[in-house]
């Protein structure tokens, strides 16, 4: 059976345990990782969500099992690991503000998660993503293909759910991706976008496009600003999607944060792309883009090289 550790059983992490409890597909240990001081907090959410989802396991009367900790060496074995441990954002700041508070709490995870959890494919979801994938990568000594960042799942979910409700066409029939970084120059792709197997394009106007990319990339933002707290469930189902391609080796191609060896014309950074993932981990896949969507791919990575320099600063 497949053994799942989450590293971080906030927001995200509870959502991700509920989640997989549901999933008769994948029957799974979870491992639920979180600081002394917060599994300690009785009444608290990580108690009271463990609890509630041991209850849950037994009415369902699944195979599933978890079980919390804070000792990282119970991480020991896990195949995948989902990494939401940091702090979120809230709605006066950006992703990117995250990063000195946020460098401190995943590279120091990281390096011990390396020393016990060799072998695991590590799905990034901590904000500022690109910087924090990259910094992962360079402490926890796994293989690039198994470390790899949770945010084209969510943000293409984000397109596809757009392009429904414009068109009035159910998701299921909206083939969509976002590539780039998770911030606000993500690039949404029109010139492969398909609802109903026809162009998007063309069955909305410029001025629909126009609103679809603008909410695509405020959307985190509008979650915040409407529950006061970012985007927890969705987020989690978007990483899961990712660690259930991996340990079922579905050999799908989902849009994640993936590092390049000359995709795109990028080599040693991260960079949201379609990658293949299988039981190999994560591959990059070139696809064809317009000379002004590859502009736009461009600036995007100007902005992830941005903040990876500022990592480079942070963590010096
Ligand atoms: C978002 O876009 C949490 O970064 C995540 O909502």
């Amino acid at each position: 059976m497949a053994k799942i550790g989450l590293v971080g059983f906030g927001g995200i992490g509870i959502e991700a345990a509920k989640a997989l409890v549901l999933d008769s597909s994948l029957v799974c240990d979870i491992v639920a990782f979180d600081r002394p001081e917060a599994l300690s907090q009785v009444p608290g959410p990580q108690q009271g969500a463990y609890e509630e989802i041991l209850d849950a396991i037994g009415i369902l009367r699944t195979g599933h099992t978890i079980r919390l900790t804070s000792d990282v060496k119970d991480l020991a074995g896990c195949d995948a690991i989902i990494f939401t441990a940091g702090l979120p954002r809230r709605a006066d700041q950006s992703r990117a503000d995250l990063i000195g508070v946020n460098v401190a709490i995943v590279g120091g995870l990281a390096k011990q998660i390396g020393e016990v959890a060799q072998g695991a494919f590590l799905v990034m979801v901590t904000n500022p993503l690109d910087a924090m994938v990259e910094l992962a990568f360079r402490n926890l000594g796994f293989p690039e293909s198994h470390v790899i960042g949770q945010a084209g799942v969510l943000d293409t979910g984000r397109f596809n759910i757009q392009a429904s409700l414009a068109t009035g066409v159910p998701a299921s029939q909206v083939d969509s991706i976002v590539m780039g970084g998770h911030g606000p120059e993500m690039v949404p792709i029109y010139s492969t976008a398909k609802v109903a197997y026809k162009p998007l394009a063309d069955q909305v106007n410029a001025d629909v496009v126009a609103k679809i990319t603008r909410e695509v990339r405020d959307r985190g933002r509008t979650i915040i600003q409407r529950q006061g707290k970012s985007a927890t469930f969705s987020t989690a189902i978007a990483a899961i999607q990712m660690v259930k391609a991996y340990l079922l080796d579905t050999r799908e191609i989902l849009p994640s944060c993936t590092r390049l060896n000359g995709e795109y014309g990028y080599s040693g950074i991260y960079g949201g792309v379609p990658t293949v993932i299988s039981r190999a981990g994560g591959k990059a896949v070139v696809i064809p883009l317009t000379d002004a969507e590859k502009k736009a791919f461009d600036e995007s990575m100007g902005a992830t090289k941005a903040i990876i320099a500022e990592l480079d600063q942070v963590s010096k």
